[in-house]
């Protein structure tokens, strides 16, 4: 049964992962036996990340690029030819929150917000598929999505727009590139414990409403997620595709 999960020989690339879920997914992967390439926006997020794991004795390359530049995008997988690099399973993780009401929200905050959380999904995956399609043999995409991916709440509406697109963008991704074997899926996290929700996790009123809301009574935790992404990693999942599966404790199925 575990050679299902198995991703010997296999390289991950997950972007954002200098630190929060990525750098916990990419843990995950490690420990199922994955080549796991971390990125972030600086050298300076993602060398340490690269240390710590290289220091748990995992197998670990690191890229720093703003994943929503075409151009530096291009030269990181064009260098990881030139290297013979070649990315088995992309997680399309990086991702920014902001907070501000839509009739107060500035169209240079509302882009920046679609196009790191939506648009570099697209930037990414496709010079990821291209060379799984052109390889032959598979592959697997997984963007992560959040509960915004199917409901809204006020003052992050660019956000929940963009997590709308990811469940949609997975299900196009699907459409075009499951003929060849590559299986896209999301992964939609409830309220985890990272940088991004700090100021949510100090709101004592917050926490109180993220307790109370899933039958899970808590918040996740980033580790909790990686089960899940090594499944959709792995040949467990071969015939799933353009699923988006949550991992919220519960929240999404009650009232
Ligand atoms: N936390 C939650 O409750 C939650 C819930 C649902 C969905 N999500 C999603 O899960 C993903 C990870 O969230 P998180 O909470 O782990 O966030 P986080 O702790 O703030 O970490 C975000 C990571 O993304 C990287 N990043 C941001 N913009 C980037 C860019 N333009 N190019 C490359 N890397 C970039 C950051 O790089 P640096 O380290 O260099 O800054 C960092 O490593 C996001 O897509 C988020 O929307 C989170």
């Amino acid at each position: 049964m575990s050679s299902l999960f198995d991703l010997t020989g296999r390289t991950a690339l997950i972007t954002g992962s200098a630190r929060g879920i990525g750098f916990s997914l990419a843990r995950g992967l490690a420990q199922a036996g994955a080549r796991v390439i971390i990125n972030g926006t600086r050298e300076e997020t993602v060398a340490p990340a690269v240390a710590t794991l290289k220091s748990e004795g995992f197998d670990i390359l690191g890229r720093a690029f703003d994943v929503t530049n075409e151009t530096d995008v291009a030269a990181a997988f064009k260098a990881w030819d030139d290297a013979e690099v070649a990315i088995d399973i992309l997680i399309n993780n990086a991702g920014i929150q902001f907070r501000k009401p839509l009739v107060e929200l500035g169209l240079a905050d509302w882009q920046r917000v679609i196009d790191t959380n939506l648009t570099s999904a697209f930037i990414v995956g496709k010079e990821a598929a291209r060379r799984m399609i052109a390889r032959g043999n598979g592959g697997k995409v997984i963007n992560i999505g959040s509960l915004t991916s199917e409901g809204a709440r006020p003052t992050v509406g660019a956000y929940t727009a963009a997590k709308g697109g990811i469940k949609m963008l997975t299900r196009a991704m699907s459409a075009e590139w499951g003929p060849f074997d590559i299986q896209a899926n999301a992964i939609g996290p409830g309220y985890i414990l990272t940088d991004m929700n700090k100021p949510l996790i100090d709101d004592a009123r917050f926490d109180a409403w993220v307790k109370s809301s899933n039958p899970s009574q808590r918040w996740g935790k980033p580790d909790e997620l990686a089960g899940t992404a090594v499944y959709l990693a792995s040949a467990a999942s071969s015939y799933v595709n353009g699923q988006i599966i949550f991992v919220d404790g519960g929240w999404l199925s009650v009232l």
